[in-house]
């Protein structure tokens, strides 16, 4: 029972579905609302094939006429739908742009900053007094020889001061050095006095650990080197050195002995009612100048070494030096 259908009302309808489809796609919200709207208006069951099917009840002549427009509705139609996806995914790239905009202002979650050990803060400030009076710092190696730790610093084989300075030795006779005076003698086989410097770094020793033993721990060495240096230079910046680190206290000199130094003497701090031995010094022994081949009656100096541990213990109040190797943050974070 087909009726015919006349050419007016086949157009018509193309006309109606065109408006229709038009402002259905410009209005589609996503992606899967467009494709839902493409099979609907141009799939096999789509509304532009029910308008072709109907072309067959036309009168021959003016079914050409009829599937050229619907052709051209189709393309036009085609090209809506890939205009408005690509429009949607453009407005959802930028919405998504705008939804992950961060917020560089918001605080951000606490990371704890973290600080200087006790121990390297000490340096520092140990470091800091002496490149105030035009000391220059400078490193000497660990693992040291016989010849550097000892020898050259006047200390034979079989002297009795190697008793208290026993240290590890590795199988090629090398050495872990027990002070930081080897790197005097490494400065001065490389410069030319007139020298001031300091030489902070580690040492070793065969001790066993107690609250103020380690088999491990750190000097700071001063070296100054000149024409006409005496004691009382070395009274004086020692003095001075010591008054900057502990404050203006009592600082007393008591005659001691080295091998490298000649007089000798250490030196003491009156810290909270008690004298305190924080320090070796003395004017380098003229056989030390004469083993670098420097003429002791041109050239004189005066050196000194100082444990960082206890100028760190001091100052802080610490009682065991275990504390300043454990790792304790409860303990650390105090500083
Ligand atoms: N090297 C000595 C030690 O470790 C400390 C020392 C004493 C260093 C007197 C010096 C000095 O430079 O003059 O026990």
């Amino acid at each position: 029972m087909s009726t015919t259908l006349t050419l007016e009302e086949l157009t018509g309808q193309l006309a109606a579905l065109e408006k229709e489809a038009s402002q259905a796609i410009a209005t589609a919200v996503d992606a899967a609302a467009l494709e839902q709207l493409r099979i609907d208006l141009l799939g096999k069951k789509g509304r532009l094939s029910g308008v072709l099917g109907a072309m067959g009840r036309l009168p021959g002549d003016q079914r050409p006429l009829v599937g050229q427009r619907a052709n051209v509705l189709k393309e036009q139609l085609q090209a809506l739908l890939q205009q408005r996806q690509t429009g949607l995914r453009q407005a959802a790239l930028a919405e998504r742009i705008a939804a992950e905009t961060i917020d560089v202002t918001l605080p951000a979650s606490h990371v704890p900053p973290g600080h200087r050990h006790p121990l390297f803060s000490t340096t520092d400030a140990i470091v800091d007094i002496f490149c105030g009076l035009g000391y220059r710092v400078v490193e000497g190696p660990d693992i040291e020889t016989d010849h550097y730790n000892f020898e050259a610093l006047n200390i034979p084989a079989d002297h009795p001061a190697r008793d208290m300075q026993d240290t590890f030795y590795l199988p090629d006779g090398q050495l872990l050095r027990t002070h930081t005076s080897p790197v005097q003698i490494r400065h001065l086989e490389q410069h030319a006095p007139p020298v001031r410097v300091i030489a902070p770094g580690r040492v070793y020793r065969r001790d066993a650990v107690d609250a103020t033993h380690s088999p491990v721990f750190h000097q700071v060495e001063v070296l100054a080197i000149d024409e006409g240096l005496d004691f009382s230079h070395l009274r004086g910046t020692v003095t001075h050195f010591l008054r900057a680190f502990f404050g203006d206290l009592p600082v007393r000199f008591r005659a001691s002995y080295f091998p490298f130094t000649e007089p000798s003497a250490e030196v003491d701090v009156q810290w909270r009612g008690r004298w305190l031995e924080v320090m070796g010094c003395g004017m380098v022994d003229p056989a030390v100048l004469e083993g670098l081949g420097l003429d002791p009656e041109r050239w004189s100096g005066f050196a000194a070494g100082l444990g960082v541990e206890r100028f760190c213990m001091v100052r802080h109040g610490i009682d065991d030096i275990r504390r300043l190797y454990n790792s304790d943050l409860r303990f650390l974070e105090q500083f």
